[in-house]
């Protein structure tokens, strides 16, 4: 799982090691990834670390190898790294970073997994969206905020992408045995967006933070989806507080899907396929 060292992806790891799970935590950072995993060690978990920043493709390669020499097989992946950034920043790929980590890196990631999580089966691909893909619109005339950048805009779109990837991976992945859902976890107490806020998020954080979820709660639906056996054969559906809920008009685009894969593939570098 993408992002298990802090917020809600910590949370889905204890929740996932609870349950008996071998769970494999990635972050940036080795000493904070390891004291992350003894926490979840000292409740009993089993617990492997994983250290990549996924914003760098190359990055993301050195991962997927690495999880696959470590696992033989994968049950589940969950996409869980995003993040909020009000000013626009530039990934060592060239690529813009709300794009390039919330949509990209489960892309690509996802992608070089998907032999091994074939193989696997019955497998599940978990992807963290947000409420905010309701506000999203993929503008494929200018993906990557050039000519005008607004990080609401950015994450938005990014949010939206993920629903469409994991709309048209469940089509692609049909009686393959491995589902893809994608869940709102809720607003939730998390370190989320606080590297570069914005006026307004610098404002009104402190203001409802008391109201938040705590991450326990907030990855309760992505244990659900990775975990579940009511959930085992439904694929291609958006969750809420672990119920499916409807995603946008725009979600349920399915050429504009088909389109992102493609447009998502070129710039993963990935070959362009026939989506068979
Ligand atoms: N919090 C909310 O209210 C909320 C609401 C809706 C949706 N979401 C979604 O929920 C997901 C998780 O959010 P969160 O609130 O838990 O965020 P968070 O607290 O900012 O998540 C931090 C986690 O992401 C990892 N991470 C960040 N950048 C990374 C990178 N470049 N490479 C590898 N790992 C990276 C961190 O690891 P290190 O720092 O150790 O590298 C840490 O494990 C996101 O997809 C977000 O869009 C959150």
């Amino acid at each position: 799982m993408t992002g298990g060292t802090g917020g809600i992806g910590l949370a889905t790891a204890a929740g996932l090691a609870g349950l008996g799970a071998r769970v494999g935590i990635v972050g940036r950072d080795r000493a904070r990834a390891e004291a992350a995993a003894e926490r979840v060690r000292a409740t009993g978990g089993r617990v492997d670390v994983f250290t990549a920043d996924v914003s760098s493709q190359r990055e993301v390669r050195r991962l997927a190898q690495e999880v696959l020499a470590a696992y033989a097989r994968l049950d589940v992946l969950v996409n869980n790294v995003g993040g909020f950034w009000a000013t626009q920043h530039t990934t060592e790929d060239g690529l813009e970073r709300t794009f390039a980590i919330n949509h990209l890196a489960p892309f690509l990631l996802t992608n070089l997994l998907l032999p091994r999580l074939r193989a696997s089966a019955p497998a599940r691909v978990v992807t963290v969206s947000s409420g905010a893909q309701a506000m999203g619109r993929i503008d494929f005339d200018d993906l990557q905020g050039e000519r005008s950048y607004s990080g609401q805009r950015a994450y938005n779109q990014s949010k939206l992408a993920n629903v469409m990837f994991t709309y048209e991976l469940a089509r692609r992945l049909e009686r393959s045995g491995v589902t893809a859902n994608t869940l709102h976890p809720g607003v939730v107490r998390t370190g989320f967006g606080q590297e570069d806020s914005g006026g307004w998020m610098r404002v009104m954080l402190p203001l409802v933070r008391p109201f938040m979820k705590s991450p326990a709660r907030g990855a309760e639906t992505s244990v659900y989806l990775a975990s579940s056996p009511d959930v085992a054969d439904v694929s291609g559906r958006y969750f809420a507080n672990s119920r499916p809920r409807s995603s946008s008009r725009a979600s349920r685009d399915a050429a504009a899907a088909a389109r992102l894969w493609q447009v998502s593939m070129d710039l993963v570098g990935l070959p362009v396929d026939d989506g068979a």
